[in-house]
């Protein structure tokens, strides 16, 4: 057995132990009533880093929940990477559909099921796990720094101002995240793309208060009825989304790009197994992975307006709500999208209803080139630890921050994602395979030896 397969299995009930610690505090970013838990869980990682052996490690205060950052500079001529995470977690309502309570992680099968096993702390954990073991093997070959914060959930809202702040702190040869999928467990994958995201809450506004709906109903205009039709039309027949200009600035993937994307081992049928469905949906034209990958789309995250309580109440109803979200593609702009969709909805509807539609976050799609040096390096890792080259894919998934380091920093960021399909990340019953978990401790410090060796 190797060193590092030795140090996993002599130290593997520890890093669960430790992880767990992590799991067990709530650290939900969206709700209030859990400030005091971001800051815990924040407080936990400085001092998982400093067991494991950072230097320094702080945790800095925001205008939202703090960023914990830590750094080991074991040489500043060396260069430095600088390791991306998330501590904060998705709410984990509805919990009554959980096997185990969501914040009392349980191991069954072989997995950790609980809140934020995959999305982030098991992910970001192995990054800590890997570091401890390269600086007790004194085989750390460059500086490392830790940026892990608690509003990715969210959309990251201080984080862009954090890292204007802190640019030379940040200073980083490159960015290194673990919190994207592969595409099986033996089909290791590097994530080459990210979507970027719209994200809009909408209001139709009706008459002043819920009416009879047999005295009015007929005569007055209903909000529900309207948003329905409204978002009804917003996609057509062949699924293309109808806001005018929403296509503009999408680069349509060259039919080469097609076939690349074609091969990869992308299982349809497990895929609809796995989420229950007997089939899918999209925009007419492309593949499964084609439309997550390489397509925008858009989707109602919620409605609701008038009763929906029990039984029947006879209202004609006096506003209508919806939460739209809409995946971008790179070189689309969230901002422009946001307005596009803000004057379309509203020319929707018909006088006699208002329309007010407010942006709650979003940002931009991320794409990573297969011969930077970063990807060569990570390719060698899991080849290493795999036994087989990983594919390049795109992800449908976001994370708004990864093009804003980019632009901010002027530093690319590799995706490292150990996560799996069915890891029901923001879904109940969350969990991260023990194997992933293990398998990313072994290929990360490869991914570091790899990179140095191509940065000399
Ligand atoms: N880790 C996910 C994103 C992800 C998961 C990308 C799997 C690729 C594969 C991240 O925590 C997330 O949930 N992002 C949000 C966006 C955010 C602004 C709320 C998303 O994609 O919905
Ligand atoms: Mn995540
Ligand atoms: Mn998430």
């Amino acid at each position: 057995m190797n060193q590092i397969n030795k140090y996993i299995e002599d130290n593997k009930d520890r890093f669960l132990d430790e992880l767990f610690g992590l799991i067990r505090i709530p650290s939900v970013s969206s709700k209030s009533e859990h400030r005091a838990d971001m800051q815990s869980a924040a407080e936990y990682l400085k001092s998982s880093l400093l067991d494991a052996g950072a230097d320094k490690a702080q945790v800095i205060p925001t205008d939202g929940h703090p960023v914990l950052y830590a750094e080991k500079i074991i040489d500043p001529s060396l260069p430095v990477v600088l390791v991306y995470g998330h501590y904060d977690v998705q709410p984990a309502e509805p919990f009554e559909l959980w096997k185990s309570p969501p914040f009392e992680p349980e191991i069954r099968q072989g997995r950790i099921w609980a809140r934020g096993a995959d999305d982030d702390k098991g992910q970001l954990f192995m990054h800590v796990k890997a570091f401890e073991y390269m600086v007790s093997f004194d085989i750390l070959p460059c500086n490392v720094k830790f940026m892990i914060e608690g509003e990715e959930e969210i959309g990251s809202p201080s984080l862009g101002k954090f890292c204007r702040a802190n640019a030379d702190k940040l200073k980083c040869d490159i960015i290194l995240v673990s919190d994207t999928s592969m595409i099986g467990k033996d089909v290791p994958s590097i994530t080459t793309g990210l979507r970027g995201l719209s994200y809009l809450e909408t209001e139709v506004i009706g008459p002043e208060r819920d009416l009879h709906s047999g005295l009015y109903g007929g005569a007055v205009i209903n909000p529900v009825n309207v948003l329905t039709k409204m978002i009804a039309s917003l996609t057509d027949e062949k699924n293309r989304i109808t806001i005018p200009g929403f296509y503009d600035d999408v680069l349509e993937a060259s039919p080469k790009e097609r076939e690349e994307m074609a091969k990869a081992p992308f299982d349809v049928e497990r895929y609809k197994k796995q989420i229950g469905v007997e089939d899918l949906g999209g925009e007419a034209g492309y593949s499964a992975i084609e439309r997550t990958g390489i397509r925008p789309s858009i989707d109602v995250n919620g409605i609701w307006g008038g009763h929906t309580g029990e039984g029947a109440k006879t209202i004609l109803p006096s506003t209508a709500h919806a939460k739209i979200s809409m995946r971008l593609v790179p070189n689309q702009s969230s901002k422009k999208i946001d307005e596009l969709f803000i004057r379309h909805f509203k020319s929707l509807a018909p006088p006699g209803v208002k329309v007010r539609t407010k942006v709650l976050h979003g940002g931009e799609g991320y794409v990573f080139p297969v011969d930077h040096p970063a990807y060569l390096a990570a390719s060698l890792a899991y080849e290493e630890t795999f036994g087989k080259k990983p594919v390049p894919f795109r992800s449908g998934g976001s994370i708004p921050i990864i093009s804003l380091f980019e632009q901010v920093l002027g530093v690319k960021s590799i995706l490292m994602g150990f996560g799996l399909e069915s890891d029901a990340i923001h879904s109940p019953n969350e969990n991260f395979p023990l194997w992933n978990f293990y398998k990313g401790i072994e290929t990360i410090p490869l991914f570091y030896k790899y990179f140095i060796e191509k940065a000399e």
